[in-house]
C-alpha cells in the first residue's frame, strides 16, 4: 500500500480534566489513516516541549484553537507528499517548520498529536497495529509491568499530601493480566480501608483515592495495609512505588512539606525519603529532589543503593541530552518516557535509546490530563519498554490503556503476554 501523506487534519477535543486538547488525523495515499490525541501534564518540567494555548478568557486560557490551526495549516503543508513510514523525516520537517528549541511556535501539543498520528497511519498502511509495526525485527515482544496509582496527591489532589503518586507494582505477577488482577484487589482493599476509617472522599486527578490523610506516612501505612488486606505479601508480591514530584514543592534546595508543616533542605528531604525506603517495601522513587538540584539527586541515588529505581521525570523531560548529562553525574537510574515532553516520537525514541545506552531502566508514562488515546501502550510494547505508568485503576482514560494492553497480550501468540523475566528488572536482586 502506498503511504504518502495526502492530508493532515487537526481538531479540538477534550481531555479527562475537561480541558481542550489537540487531535490530529493523518490520511495516506493508499487509504490508510491514523489518529492521535495530545495529553497534558499538571506537574510540568521546565524543559518540556511547550503546549500552545490560546490564552485569553475562554476555558481559563487553555484553548487550543491556535494549535489546531497549526496542524491544519503549516504542519499539513510541511508534511503532505512525504512517506509516513519515514517517521524521522516527518518529525524533522515539523521541527524545522517550528524553528524554536521548545516547540512553542507550532506547539508541542500540535506536534506530538501529529507525530503519533503519522505512526498510526504508517502502521495501518502496513496492515498492522502500531505495537507490531514498531516491534518489527524484535525477537522478543512482552507486555510492560504496570505501575498503578492507589492514592493521588501533590498537584493532582490540591496538595492534600506532598507526595504526588502512591503507586503499587505487582512485581510477583507472572503475566500482565495477573498484574492487573492483583492491582484491582489492592485498589479495592484501599477503598475499603478508607471507607472504614471515614476517609473516603472520592478520587484525585488520575483516579487514585483522594488522600484525606494527616501525613505522607499515613498514606504509606494505609498502602501497606491495603496490600495485606488484598492477600499479598508487601514487597515480594506487590511493592510500593512513589512519585515525589519534588520540583512542585521545592526550589533552590529548599522544600516545603505542607503535610508536616515544615521546610527542609535537600539533605533533610533525602533523609526523610531514605527513612521511608528503610521502613516500607518501596522499589521505585520518582523525582525525589527538584529538577534544579542535580547534585543532591546524585547523592540520593548513591545513598539509596542498587536495588531501588530512582526515576527521573522533571529532571530529564524525555530528552536524550538531559539523560546523558544526568547519567554522567549518577543522578538517577531510570528514565520516565513521556512523548509529549519531547514533542515528537523520533525524539522520544532518542531519549529511550540514550537511557538504554546509559544502562538505565525506562518507564513509558501517561500524563495527568489524558484521553481515550492508547498510543503509549503501543509504544511501550513496540519499543520493548519493561514498565508502564498510566495513573490509577479507575476512570476510562486510564482503563482504556490497561485494557489495550490486554488486547495486545491476547494478540501475542508467543509468550501469551508474559511479563519479562523478573530477574531482568533492576530490583531483581533485592527480591
Ligand atoms: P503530570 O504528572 O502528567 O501532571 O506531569 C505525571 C507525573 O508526574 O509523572
Ligand atoms: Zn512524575
Amino acid at each position: 500500500m502506498t503511504a504518502e501523506i495526502i492530508a493532515v487534519k487537526g481538531r479540538r477535543v477534550w481531555d479527562s480534566r475537561g480541558r481542550p486538547t489537540v487531535e490530529a488525523e493523518v490520511h495516506l495515499s493508499g487509504g490508510a489513516c491514523g489518529r492521535a490525541i495530545a495529553p497534558a501534564g499538571a506537574s510540568v518540567g521546565s524543559g518540556e516541549a511547550v503546549d500552545k494555548r490560546d490564552g485569553g478568557r475562554a476555558f481559563g486560557g487553555y484553548d487550543v484553537l491556535l494549535a489546531v490551526a497549526a496542524v491544519n495549516g503549516e504542519i499539513a503543508e510541511a508534511l503532505i507528499g512525504h512517506d509516513a513510514r519515514d517517521q524521522a523525516v516527518a518529525d524533522a520537517l515539523m521541527i524545522a517548520c517550528d524553528g524554536t528549541v521548545d516547540k512553542s511556535r507550532l506547539g508541542g501539543n500540535a506536534m506530538v498529536a501529529t507525530s503519533m498520528a503519522i505512526a498510526h497511519a504508517a502502521a495501518c498502511a502496513e496492515n498492522m497495529p502500531l505495537w507490531r509495526y514498531l516491534a518489527k525485527g524484535c525477537d522478543e515482544i512482552f507486555l510492560p509491568l504496570p505501575e498503578v496509582q492507589i492514592f493521588g496527591g501533590g498537584a493532582h489532589a490540591g496538595r492534600r499530601v506532598d507526595v504526588q503518586d502512591f503507586m503499587v507494582v505487582a512485581v510477583g505477577a507472572r503475566t500482565y493480566e495477573q498484574s492487573l488482577e492483583w492491582t484491582a484487589e489492592v485498589y479495592r482493599a484501599a477503598g475499603t480501608l478508607m471507607s472504614e476509617a471515614g476517609l473516603m472522599q472520592g478520587v484525585a486527578d488520575e483516579g487514585g483515592f483522594w488522600p484525606a490523610f494527616g501525613s505522607n506516612e499515613q498514606a504509606l501505612d494505609f498502602l501497606v495495609r491495603a496490600i495485606e488486606l488484598a492477600g499479598f505479601a508487601p514487597g515480594d508480591e506487590v511493592a510500593i512505588s512513589l512519585d515525589i514530584a519534588a520540583s512542585d514543592f521545592g526550589r533552590g534546595g529548599r522544600y516545603r512539606l505542607a503535610a508536616d508543616d515544615r521546610e527542609v533542605d535537600s539533605d533533610g528531604l533525602s533523609e526523610m525519603l531514605l527513612s521511608w525506603l528503610a521502613r516500607y517495601p518501596i522499589i521505585a522513587i520518582e523525582d525525589p529532589l527538584g529538577e534544579d538540584d542535580p547534585e543532591a539527586m546524585a547523592r540520593f541515588t548513591a545513598a539509596a543503593g542498587e536495588g531501588i529505581q530512582i526515576v527521573c521525570d522533571d529532571f530529564i523531560c524525555t530528552s536524550a541530552g538531559k539523560i546523558e548529562a544526568a547519567a554522567a553525574i549518577g543522578a538517577g537510574n531510570t528514565a520516565l518516557i513521556k512523548p509529549n515532553q519531547a514533542g515528537t516520537l523520533t525524539e522520544t525514541k532518542a531519549a529511550l535509546d540514550a537511557a538504554r545506552l546509559a544502562g538505565w531502566g525506562s518507564i513509558v508514562s501517561a500524563r495527568s490530563g489524558e484521553t481515550e488515546d492508547v498510543t503509549i501502550v503501543h509504544l511501550a510494547v513496540g519499543w520493548g519498554v519493561k514498565q508502564l505508568k498510566v495513573g490509577s485503576f479507575a476512570r476510562s482514560e486510564r482503563m482504556a490503556k490497561w485494557n489495550e494492553g490486554l488486547r495486545i497480550a491476547e494478540a501475542l501468540t508467543q509468550g501469551g503476554g508474559a511479563l519479562p523475566a523478573r530477574q531482568s528488572f533492576p530490583w531483581g536482586q533485592r527480591l
